[in-house]
């Protein structure tokens, strides 16, 4: 199963899609992860990319491609995989096209997570992940059960991403609703969206999404 989860900063794509991952052995790809690694690691990619992605704005097709391709050439992929923030522009969904029906594949599923802007805002702000293993967490609606300790591994040392302020945020938005929102209906028209509440609480949005990936399965 191949499945796209779009929707704006905040709208909990990776949240959702770790715990896809966990229920459906299915593969997280997150570009923003990729790119942050690339980042990280100091590459030409990375090298590139990283002024752009702290004013929020999108980075190229052709970097995001290089480094989606990459991971692509990893034999894990082959259990099926949960697209994470991408694609984010027209380019990037007709080159994603063209990769799958390379492999003989194609997009089993698109899911859009409706929310509203303002609580994106409150959402990615309040929002940080251990360092170890990279578990979610968010200051008002996801706290570990001992304050300052992962849940998930037991680590203690929190992290929270250069762009999570408030005013790259807003640029953040704008770049989705100027750049990816057109996808929607790009997926509509062939049958592939659908449309869920991702407003509500993270558990109910996770029953939405199970409901769905698990008719594919
Ligand atoms: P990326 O890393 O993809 O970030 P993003 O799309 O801005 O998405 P986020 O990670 O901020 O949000 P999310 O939807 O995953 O929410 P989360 O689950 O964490 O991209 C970063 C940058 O990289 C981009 O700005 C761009 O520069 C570049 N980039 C990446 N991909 C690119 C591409 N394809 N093309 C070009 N450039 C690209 O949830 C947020 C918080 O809310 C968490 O704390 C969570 O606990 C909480 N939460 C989640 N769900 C709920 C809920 N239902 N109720 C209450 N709280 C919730
Ligand atoms: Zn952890």
């Amino acid at each position: 199963v191949n499945l796209i989860l779009l929707g704006p900063p905040g709208a909990g794509k990776g949240t959702q899609a770790r715990m896809l991952e966990e229920a459906f052995g299915l593969v997280q790809l997150s570009t923003g992860d990729l790119l942050r690694g690339a980042v990280a690691a100091g590459t030409e990619a990375g090298l590139a990319a990283k002024a752009v992605m702290e004013r929020g704005e999108l980075v190229s097709d052709a970097i995001v491609l290089a480094v989606l391709q990459d991971r692509l050439s990893q034999p894990d992929v082959a259990r099926g995989i949960i697209l994470d923030g991408f694609p984010r522009t027209a380019g990037q969904a007709a080159a994603l096209d063209d990769l799958l029906s390379a492999r003989g594949q194609q997009i089993d599923a698109v899911i859009s997570l409706a929310v509203q802007d303002e609580a994106m805002v409150e959402r990615v702000s309040g929002r940080y992940t251990c360092a170890a293993c990279g578990e979610g967490y968010h200051d008002l609606f996801k706290q570990p059960a001992t304050a300052g300790t992962c849940d998930k591994c037991g680590g203690t040392q929190m992290k929270r991403r250069a762009d999570d302020n408030a005013e790259t945020v807003r640029t953040r938005l704008k770049a989705y609703h100027a750049d990816t929102a057109p996808l929607i209906d790009y997926y509509a028209a062939r049958g592939a969206l659908t449309e869920i509440d991702a407003m509500a609480e993270i558990d109910a949005v996770r029953t939405q999404m199970a409901a769905i990936v698990g008719k594919l399965t």
